[in-house]
């Protein structure tokens, strides 16, 4: 994908797209239509048919018509002017995009000379709305794919510098969530903990971070109990990744832990047969950090950032740990294990004492597909958010209305964390039945002590995210990539 910026003053370019695209607001018809980039016949024949109320600028008008400058102009209506943000312009890229897709456009030349039709926002929307997941697909020579392919602008001569640079921002951006949604919908055979390991590896050098991998035999060492009684009901090796960012100008240093169960069976305490299959996508939480780590290395800010992702499967073999098994975990707590479906927790407060002990960040941030239960608690539309910093949670919650990767707080209180006492240990790994998204942050929150702290559930969100035209059914969405990039990229302003 190239974005390019069409220079209609430089008087040496002529279009070479099959597809112009007109944004337009309810009122605005008539500069729309005198688009320098339409020939005047064209540009006649748009104005008759508004004039006649046949063609409007409503909110959610589309209309692809063949003029004799392009193949097809697409009138996109974006309703009135006040209150259209980049929200409502991202929505309204990504349905256009997936109309012009499905008609085999491939070249778009986008016409932003009328208004700030937010350049970024829009090119986001083109982006993720045309991501597929074809890897273990045959092709189909009857019907190849088809997708947009080049963007070119053209922007109002002072918007230019700025236009462009949002949108290559926005078009790196994207090809970060897309990449983060390319490791979750790999199935479980094709991305284990090795893989997931590898593939951060060699994302990570490419992208210029300083890359550790443990293994299990180091985990043994730094006394990863509890990580490693999910791993060994599994024949792969447990990883620990940890990519890390460093800015010689930095001030403050931010930890990003993402769960990474490539595959959750549940172990003994098994989960039902039905939608097992949507457990490969329990290493989300992972490609949201590894996925903002790609945007945040590319980006640079002036902040030192670690991305630290614990990878395990937890499966069933003669070994699994068992409903009642007390482990002793990095940080000395003991933590009776009474179901073993309850297993993220198990294996990020390891990665998490880890994370705490050697960077010693000054925040610290954990997302994870933790529990069902933040599902029927906030459905499908955002992730939900605790914290016991309440700046920290409000600077999140306001990178998620930005960046579209919606949060919502849920309370938690040293009462949660009494609910989290063990029977015979320090702590057991399940609560007592009710508020189960509170009560799995609570037992995290005991190994975040002294940091500020955020946690993250993106169980609602990971996959099957509802309410865009951005995600697809029934595959993984990137969830917390533009979120925690945001949130870093902000941090590292206000930090200056
Ligand atoms: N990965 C699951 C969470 C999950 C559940 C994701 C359903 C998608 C759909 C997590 O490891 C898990 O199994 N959580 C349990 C916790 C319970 C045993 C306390 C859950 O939510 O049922
Ligand atoms: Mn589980
Ligand atoms: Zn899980």
């Amino acid at each position: 994908m190239k974005i390019e910026l069409l220079c209609p003053f430089s008087g040496n370019t002529t279009p070479s797209a099959e597809c112009l695209v007109i944004p337009t607001y309810e009122d605005g018809l008539a500069e729309a239509f005198g688009s320098r980039l339409l020939s005047p016949e064209d540009s006649a024949a748009l104005l008759r048919l508004a004039d006649k109320k046949l063609i409007s600028g409503k909110d959610n008008y589309f209309l692809s018509l063949p003029l004799s400058s392009y193949e097809s102009v697409l009138v996109l209506g974006l309703g009135k002017k006040a209150g259209c943000g980049p929200g409502k312009i991202r929505e309204a890229a990504a349905k256009a995009a997936s109309i012009l897709s499905g008609n085999k456009r491939q070249a778009l030349l986008l016409d932003f000379a009328n208004g700030d039709f937010c350049p970024g926002a829009f090119v986001e929307g083109i982006l993720l709305s045309q991501y597929r997941y074809d890897e273990f697909r045959s092709p189909d020579p009857e019907n190849p794919p088809s997708q947009v392919e080049s963007i070119q602008l053209r922007l109002c001569p002072s918007q230019e510098e700025p236009g462009l640079r949002k949108a290559q921002n926005a078009l790196a951006l994207a090809q970060s969530v897309n990449w983060a949604r390319d490791l979750g919908n790999s199935p479980g055979n094709a991305l284990t903990p090795s893989s997931l390991a590898d593939r951060a590896a060699v994302m990570g050098k490419e992208f210029g971070a300083e890359v550790t991998i443990l293994g299990e035999k180091e985990m043994t060492g730094l006394g990863m109990g509890s990580l490693l009684a999910v791993a060994q009901g599994s024949d792969e090796e447990a990883k620990l990744i940890c990519l890390k960012y460093s800015h010689p100008k930095a001030t403050k240093t931010v930890a990003l832990v993402g769960k990474g169960l490539t595959f959750d069976a549940g172990g003994i305490s098994i989960k039902p047969a039905a939608n097992m299959e949507n457990m490969k996508f329990d290493m989300c939480g992972a490609a949201a950090v590894l996925g903002a780590m790609r945007d945040i290395l590319a980006n640079k800010p002036e902040i030192n950032v670690v991305c630290v992702v614990p990878s395990t499967e937890n499966l069933i073999n003669g070994k699994a740990v068992k409903p009642g098994d007390i482990v002793t975990s990095m940080s000395g707590k003991t933590i009776e294990i009474y179901n073993t479906d309850a297993e993220g927790r198990l294996i990020l407060c390891d990665a998490m004492t880890w994370t705490l002990k050697t960077h010693k960040p000054d925040f610290m941030i954990d997302i994870a597909t933790l529990t069902g239960a933040v599902v029927t608690a906030l459905g499908r539309h955002c992730a939900a958010i605790m914290s016991t910093d309440d700046d920290m949670a409000a600077a999140l919650i306001a990178a998620g209305e930005a960046s579209n990767d919606r949060l919502w707080r849920l309370p938690l209180w040293p009462e949660h964390v009494a609910l989290m006492k063990g029977k015979d240990a320090d702590l057991c790994n399940t609560g007592p039945g009710y508020a189960g998204t509170i009560t799995a942050g609570a037992f995290l929150s005991v190994f975040a002590e002294g940091t500020r702290w955020a946690h993250i559930d993106i169980c609602g969100v990971a996959w099957d995210h509802k309410g865009s035209a951005c995600f697809k059914e029934k595959l993984a969405s990137g969830y917390g990539v533009r979120l925690l990039s945001q949130w870093v990229q902000n941090l590292a302003e206000s930090s200056k």
